[in-house]
């Protein structure tokens, strides 16, 4: 039998897995609803069980509904404190704390790579480092690949961004702990491939100057090829960390936020809500921290001081429901109908939040508009590294979700005059060219 070389792509949004037999590439549906696209998520219920992909979101959002009320209790925290009891000079510290929440929701967790905290995450009493999380996250994603194969893959390529998100500052400690997080799934070799270099091979690239423009959720990656009777060359590579998630972002500030009081300024005082309680909306780490009863009472004390009731409702819900994730998913939604049409209807009603908000692409283009300078900006760059004109490429591949934003084949057919447009698969492009490189 011929040996099978597995291309893994975790993206930030989603991930892919294809396989090379010596004579073709086929990608494995390694999720069960969408196929071949798994989306990188991973829900850890109280009992420790894991779940990735849509039978993830299913679970998380099943569970999250049927939740009864909040319920909190004290607990522990094992450590010890001073106190201001002269007769006690210590205590253990502790919280008051959502003690029903069914489960912890994680997403985008490639962005967190290459943040220099090596913080924990307490997930239901265990301390979960983020390399353990996305390694729960590609665990699960073999485990697919050998029922689907009847192997479980102990080598891979495995895609990574030309820049982690952070930059290059951050490079040795993401490359190491994405890699630690293969080795504890269960790979003993780890060979990395930049992601655009993988979607020039998949994709074909013509014969000359080509452009390969990888546009996903946490980064944007770039490669120029020049392909001569078969053989291809990589000219450069760039890489920026800019891509959909950041846009999604904007538009929950736009399109959410407002609604759950972050514009709002009472009393004679001009009161605002606290920044870090507005800016945790639509960040899943953030807003899990919340649910707390000090942040909670602090917002009781902020309406007795005449915040507005309706908002302040509305930001209770989203915090003691957890309604991050089904924000973020709503409002992505929206997002991508903007690429297709001009003028969007924002809904959300859940709990107290209750949103109606048109969205349009003009306004989304105002908004992302010094984000896309910055792509701009990552076009020079590899133009500069390949040492090639604009007037020179011949061929743009796009790949990624966020490729499909308007605004952005704006740019590259302003940018690129002579270049013609091609779209490779979305978002099995890398995956497809990892197991051939
Ligand atoms: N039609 C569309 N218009 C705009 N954005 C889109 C569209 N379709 C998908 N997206 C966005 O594309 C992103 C996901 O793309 P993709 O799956 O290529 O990323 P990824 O490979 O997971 O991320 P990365 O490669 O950056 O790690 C999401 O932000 C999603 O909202
Ligand atoms: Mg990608």
């Amino acid at each position: 039998m011929t040996e099978l070389r597995f291309g893994l792509d975790f993206g930030t949004s989603n991930s892919a897995v294809a396989v090379f037999d010596g004579s073709g590439v086929r990608l494995l549906p390694i999720d069960p609803i969408a196929g071949d696209t798994l989306p990188s998520v991973l829900y850890v219920r109280r009992d420790g069980s894991a779940q990735i992909g849509h039978p993830a979101i299913q679970s998380f959002l099943a569970d999250n509904r049927a939740r009864g009320p909040v319920r909190r209790e004290f607990k522990m925290l094992g450590i010890r404190m001073a106190s201001s009891d002269p007769e006690q000079p210590t205590v253990e510290a502790h919280i008051f704390t959502d003690v029903s929440s069914p489960g912890r929701f994680f997403q985008s967790l490639k962005t967190f790579l290459g943040d220099p905290l090596l913080s924990h995450t307490n997930v239901f009493g265990d301390e979960r480092g983020l390399e353990d999380l996305i390694a729960m996250i590609l665990s699960g994603i073999f485990q697919r690949v050998e029922e689907l194969t009847g192997i479980r893959p102990t080598s891979a390529t495995v895609g990574r961004p030309v820049e982690f998100v952070g930059g290059r500052e951050v490079e040795e400690r993401a490359r190491t702990r994405l890699e630690q997080a293969a080795r504890l799934a269960g790979l003993r070799n780890v060979r990395f491939v930049e992601e655009p270099i993988a979607a020039a091979f998949a994709a074909d690239v013509p014969a000359g100057l080509a452009l390969v423009f990888d546009f996903g959720g946490g980064t944007l990656d770039l490669c120029v090829t020049r392909r001569y009777k078969g053989e291809i060359d990589v000219l450069g590579t760039a890489g920026v960390d800019v891509a959909g998630d950041r846009f999604t972002q904007l538009l929950i500030d736009r399109l959410v936020a407002p609604h759950l009081g972050a514009e709002k300024q009472w009393g004679e005082k001009r009161l605002i809500l606290p920044r870090f309680i507005t800016s945790a909306i639509g960040d899943w780490r953030a807003l899990s921290a919340l649910n707390e009863k000090p942040i909670l009472d602090a917002l009781d004390d902020l309406q007795a001081l005449g915040a507005p009731k309706r908002e302040l409702a509305a930001l209770r819900s989203t915090i003691e429901l957890q309604l991050g994730y089904e924000m973020f998913a709503a409002v992505d939604a929206t997002k991508i109908e903007l690429s297709s049409i001009q003028l969007a209807l924002f809904s959300f009603h859940r709990g107290a939040v209750d949103i109606d908000q048109q969205a349009s692409r003009r306004a989304f283009e105002v908004a992302i508009a010094p984000l896309l300078a910055r792509v701009d900006a990552a076009l020079t760059t590899v133009l500069e590294r390949s040492g090639v004109r604009a007037g020179e490429i011949i061929e743009i591949v796009c790949t990624g979700g966020s490729s499909a934003i308007p605004a952005a084949r704006t740019l590259l057919r302003k940018r690129f005059e002579n270049a013609e447009l091609r779209d490779a698969a979305a978002h099995t492009a890398v995956a497809a060219g990892l197991a051939r490189a």
